[in-house]
């Protein structure tokens, strides 16, 4: 069920969390900008695109919003993509190049309603400029997220987001070794590559992101966090390298989480 609250003044948060057995809470949040030009960020799941829209009814009438800023293509961001450009014939989605062309290959994003960024660019909206950032965790290379000149509030995608026992409004609600140990998990399983990275030049990414500091860290799996938590997102983010590996369940642990039917099609299996 989508839920929505307000994170800052003219920033609404929708809403979700999804059950991960054995592991916990995913929040999976997208976010109004109300604004001269109102914008979206991502669009729900996919799963829950009825329920996302009534919640977007319920924090603007979707015929307003200007913009979607589609931060990558994963199910948890592009749930009511297609459903507001048929709905709205003003919108226009900003993503990357490899945005548009993964969505060509499931359902193709018109080439007049996109608008094409970069990492480092900015586009007007408004009363506000926008700049599309690169967090430095992601599980999509498409991934572009931004930062609002007008807030001074982060949109990080993916990145900073944490398996959570239950899923407050705020993430200083949540207690400090929660929130680490989430993040640091989320940032393995979201982010396996970053077991690999060298840790000068990861350290040196995160640097990049402390200083934009931002006044506050919307991400998309994370609740809003207050600029005085960057320093703890940036420091769990940078103990994932050398956290444990992430190794999902297998048949056999799904066969005692379900009971023993699930595996009686395994004999069939060469
Ligand atoms: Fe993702
Ligand atoms: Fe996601």
């Amino acid at each position: 069920m989508i839920t929505t609250y307000r994170a800052a003044p003219g920033i609404d948060v929708l809403t979700t969390a999804f059950p991960v057995p054995g592991f916990g809470l995913i929040p999976v949040n997208a976010f109004v900008v109300h604004g001269s030009e109102p914008i979206l960020v991502d669009t729900g799941p996919v799963v829950e695109s009825n329920d996302f829209m009534a919640a977007l009814r319920s924090v603007i009438d979707p015929a307003d919003i200007r913009w979607i800023w589609l931060t990558h293509t994963d199910f948890d961001h592009i749930g009511s993509l297609h459903r507001l450009l048929e709905e709205n014939e003003q919108l226009r989605v900003i993503t990357s190049f490899l945005g548009v062309g993964i969505m060509s290959l499931a359902a193709p994003l018109p080439m007049d309603r996109v608008y094409l960024i970069n990492p480092g660019q900015s586009v007007d909206v408004g009363d506000r400029t926008l700049t599309a950032v690169k967090p430095p965790a992601f599980d999509n290379p498409i991934t572009v997220g931004l930062r609002d000149d007008r807030s001074g509030i982060l949109f990080s995608s993916d990145c900073f987001g944490a398996l959570l026992d239950e899923v407050p409004e705020s993430a200083e609600d949540v207690s400090e070794e929660a929130l680490h140990q989430g993040q640091v998990f989320w940032g393995t399983v979201d982010s396996s590559w970053l077991h690999k990275v060298d840790r000068a030049v990861f350290a040196a990414d995160l640097e990049r992101i402390r200083a934009l500091n931002p006044t506050m860290v919307l991400s998309s799996h994370l609740p809003p966090a207050r600029g005085s938590s960057t320093e703890r997102l940036l420091d769990a983010l940078a103990a994932v390298p050398d956290a444990p590996a992430f190794v999902g369940p297998d048949q056999a642990a799904l066969e005692q989480l379900v009971g023993a039917d699930a595996g009686t099609g395994a004999a069939a299996v060469p």
